[in-house]
Parts: C-alpha cells; sequence; structure tokens
C-alpha cells in the first residue's frame, strides 16, 4: 500500500497506472530551459515520487532540452517494471527557449530516437504528439501525416502506445480514424474548464484525460472559493484542487508539475482528501465566476 493508492489507477492502453502521477517539465532550469536550479534536489523529487508509489511520469525531451529526460535516467534507471514513462513529441526549442514546431514526421521521428537515447529505454510506452498549430491553445489543423508517422514507429516496435496533446475533438477524431489513441493531454483544471464535454466523451470511450497546468502552471491558481473550502477541510488550496480533478471524472490522471519535496509531499497527499459534495458544487461555480 502507498499513501496514493486510493483514487484508484487507471488505463494507459495495455498499461495500469495510478490515478496520481508526477510532471517532470519543472525539473529543467528556469522558463524550463537549461539545468535544474538545484540538481541533486531535481534527483531526490523523481527518487521520492517514485518511492510514495508514483508509477505515471510525464516528461518531454523538450524540456530544458534533454535535461528532464537525462535526470529521469540518472535518477531511475533501471526502471521498476511498474512505472510508466510518457513523453511527448512535436517542438523544439529556439535558442533563447522559445516553443517552436518540429512538427514534420522526419522531426517526429528523430524526436521517439533522442527520446529513446536520452531515457535509455528500447520502447517508448506512450508518445504524445504534441499539436502545435497553437503553442498557448488548440488549434484546429490537420494531424494525418503526423498520427501516421508516430503508428508507423509504433508497427516498429519504437513507440508502444500514442496519445495526442493541445488536441481538438476533431483532431482527436482523426487521430483515432488511424490509430488507438490511449490519451488525451490538454490544459484543464479548476478555473479552466473548455474541455469539460470532451473529458466526458473520452471517459465513456476508456480514454485517458490527463490535464495540463493541473494547478494552474505557470500561474498558479488562486481563487477565493478555493482558499474558503481548503482552510473547512484543513487542507491546502492546490490539494483541493487536484482532489477536485480525481473527483471530476474517473479517466482523469494526474501530473501535477514541482521541483520541491515538501509540493511533492503535499501534491501526493491529496490522494487522500475526501470532497464532500457540497464543497464540490462551490468549486464547481469557480470557473463559472472566475478564479479572482
Ligand atoms: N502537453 C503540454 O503542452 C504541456 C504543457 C505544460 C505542462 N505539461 C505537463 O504537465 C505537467 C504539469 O504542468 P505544470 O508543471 O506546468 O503545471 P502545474 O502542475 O499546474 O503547476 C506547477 C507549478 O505549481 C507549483 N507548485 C506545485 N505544487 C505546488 C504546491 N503544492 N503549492 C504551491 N505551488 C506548487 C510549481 O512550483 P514548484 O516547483 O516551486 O513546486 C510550479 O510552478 C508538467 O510537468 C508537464 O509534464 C504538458
Amino acid at each position: 500500500m502507498s499513501i496514493i493508492d486510493k483514487p484508484g489507477t487507471f488505463n494507459l492502453g495495455d498499461r495500469t497506472v495510478k490515478r496520481l502521477g508526477y510532471g517532470a517539465m519543472q525539473l529543467a532550469g528556469p522558463g524550463i530551459f537549461g539545468p535544474p536550479k538545484d540538481r541533486n534536489a531535481a534527483l531526490a523529487v523523481l527518487r521520492e515520487a517514485l518511492a510514495s508509489g508514483v508509477n505515471h511520469i510525464d516528461t518531454s525531451d523538450f524540456y530544458g532540452p534533454h535535461v528532464t529526460n537525462k535526470l529521469i535516467r540518472e535518477a531511475l534507471a533501471p526502471y521498476p517494471d511498474d512505472l510508466v514513462i510518457v513523453t511527448k513529441v512535436g517542438a523544439r526549442r529556439g535558442a533563447e527557449g522559445s516553443w517552436l514546431p518540429a512538427f514534420t514526421p522526419e522531426e517526429l521521428t528523430q524526436a521517439v530516437h533522442d527520446n529513446l537515447r536520452n531515457l535509455g529505454l528500447d520502447a517508448l510506452e506512450v508518445v504524445n504528439l504534441r499539436v502545435m498549430f497553437g503553442v498557448e491553445r488548440a488549434v484546429e489543423g490537420p494531424i494525418e501525416a503526423q498520427v501516421a508517422a508516430l503508428a508507423e514507429l509504433q508497427r516498429r516496435g519504437l513507440v508502444r502506445h500514442i496519445g495526442l496533446s493541445n488536441a481538438t475533438p476533431t483532431q482527436i477524431a482523426e487521430g483515432r480514424r488511424i490509430c488507438e489513441i490511449v490519451c488525451v493531454q490538454n490544459h484543464y483544471n479548476l478555473a479552466h474548464r473548455d474541455d469539460d464535454a470532451l473529458i466526458d466523451d473520452l471517459a465513456r470511450d476508456r480514454i485517458a484525460y490527463t490535464p495540463y497546468f493541473p494547478l494552474g502552471g505557470f500561474t498558479p491558481l488562486q481563487s477565493s472559493t478555493l482558499t474558503a473550502v481548503a482552510a473547512r477541510l484543513g487542507a491546502t488550496p492546490m490539494q483541493v484542487a487536484l482532489a477536485w480533478l480525481l473527483h471530476r471524472a474517473p479517466n482523469i490522471l494526474l501530473i501535477p508539475g514541482t521541483s520541491s519535496l515538501a509540493h511533492l509531499r503535499e501534491n501526493l497527499a491529496a490522494a487522500e482528501l475526501a470532497l464532500p459534495a457540497d464543497a464540490r458544487k462551490e468549486l464547481d461555480g469557480v470557473a463559472k465566476f472566475g478564479a479572482a
């Protein structure tokens, strides 16, 4: 038994992961660019996540770039059998840290090889295609050639499962006509709920939904309702925000990001937090009435 068993598990293809995982993006340097401020602290966060029962880690080779994957390998290899590392391809970093598309089939193939090398793996368990028609939000555009390129890498045994990130419902349907899509990773949290209908549709089809920025990302969630509910429950606002997501739908998998051991412990403890129905109802109103 670990402290994160309570919310249960969900499947990513033929793999089963606990619903509370860890997002490794924050381990790179400021602006997710360059090496971490404190390398030993970054390694310690990864090791403690696993020791606490985490078996789902989200990463990408464009964090750093290459920094986060190398830290994961150094901290955790040889990897335990139950660990599922989910990575993403589709972007690259400019010289000053900008986020640029690397979205041609050739660039995607190169990115899969980079991830394999830097993580020290023979096959990637899940690869999300990060759709790059928009950097900040999902924007329509065809993804057939990109998904077909990943499906070809899957046939060659380099990729086991395929997911989509920053994707619209139309793009998800397009992807599903080409291959099995096991997860969708989009921007979603208590205050940002554009994907409400999509989450329910994916739940019906038993496809995982992994919200990125579950705590608000670069602008952490701030809401007087969240603060009041947390005070009433004797929890922190971030724990309540995570517990709300766990209650929101059974297919939601959490990957809160942190570079801090204290925040990691706080976030994982959200697994034990019970959210009474009246608290959930109040929190449901945060998106409607704004997060101020
Ligand atoms: N597909 C995509 O396009 C995409 C985009 C963004 C992120 N992601 C993935 O999603 C994961 C999660 O997103 P994220 O890390 O950007 O955002 P997040 O989980 O919403 O929030 C992370 C931020 O909150 C802080 N934080 C974490 N726990 C806290 C706590 N208990 N109390 C107060 N502050 C806390 C972190 O700072 P400290 O380090 O100081 O704790 C960091 O600044 C990433 O790690 C990445 O794997 C994917």
